[in-house]
């Protein structure tokens, strides 16, 4: 069953904010960071049912591609909750797994982007069912351009998750198959998701003023 924006967790209202008094985060963040937007617990636990759905959804085998870097926590989790599923229900998806780091680039000529795996690499996903595993999505772009690249080497299906949707108006429209959180248009971080690298190593996802960082 596809997924609609109506069944993603709406976390865009301010009263979803948690207090820092009332979890732990590391000390060398506590300046920089007023509250919780998404504590790792509900993380967790949103993608154990994301991880149901999609195996619900699978019938082969499936290259789960990591979009690097803010995706590598989200891939992990995600990949360890199928795999415990698989076990549990009796229902078995065979899994590989695949690494990408994507750049956006724009010339006087076109848009598109370069992804980190050899001509030869992409190839590989002709015929293959993927899911691509990213951490956000904001306006869309990134993913549309990806997406048409990745069709070129004619996969057999091509399926998207992001753990993070941004409610903005600058969003091109794109949505993904399938969605952990709607967020507020704000920068956010935690959870892999990084500001100039800083942050990765936040397991609560945050919203940051990018004015005020202490740690620049
Ligand atoms: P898009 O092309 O505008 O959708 O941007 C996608 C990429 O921008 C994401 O994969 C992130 O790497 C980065 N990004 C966008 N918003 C945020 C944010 O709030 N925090 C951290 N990274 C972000
Ligand atoms: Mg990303």
């Amino acid at each position: 069953m596809p997924m609609e924006p109506k069944d993603w967790i709406d976390v865009t209202t301010e009263k979803n904010h948690y207090s820092l008094d009332h979890f732990v985060i590391p000390k060398h963040y506590e300046q920089d960071v007023s509250s919780i937007l998404i504590p790792h617990g509900v993380i967790m636990d949103r993608i154990q049912k994301l991880a149901r759905l999609i195996v619900d959804d699978t019938t082969g085998p499936l290259v789960v591609c990591c979009i690097l870097k803010g995706g590598h926590q989200y891939f992990a989790d995600l990949v360890n909750y199928i795999k415990a599923l698989t076990k549990s229900n009796g229902q078995s998806v065979p899994l590989s797994l695949e690494f990408i780091r994507v750049k956006s680039y724009k010339n006087d000529k076109s848009e598109g982007v370069t992804v980190s795996l050899s001509e030869e690499e992409c190839k590989d996903f002709a015929g293959k069912n993927l899911l691509i595993v990213e951490d956000i999505i904001d306006t869309g772009k990134t993913m549309v351009k990806l997406l048409q690249k990745l069709d070129t080497y004619k996969p057999k299906s091509v399926r998207v998750t992001s753990l993070l949707v941004k409610k903005t108006p600058r969003s091109n429209g794109y949505i993904p198959d399938y969605v952990g959180f709607a967020i507020p248009d704000a920068f956010v971080v935690g959870y892999a998701l990084d500001y100039n690298e800083y942050f990765r190593d936040l397991d609560h996802i945050c919203v940051i003023s990018v004015s005020s960082i202490s740690l620049l």
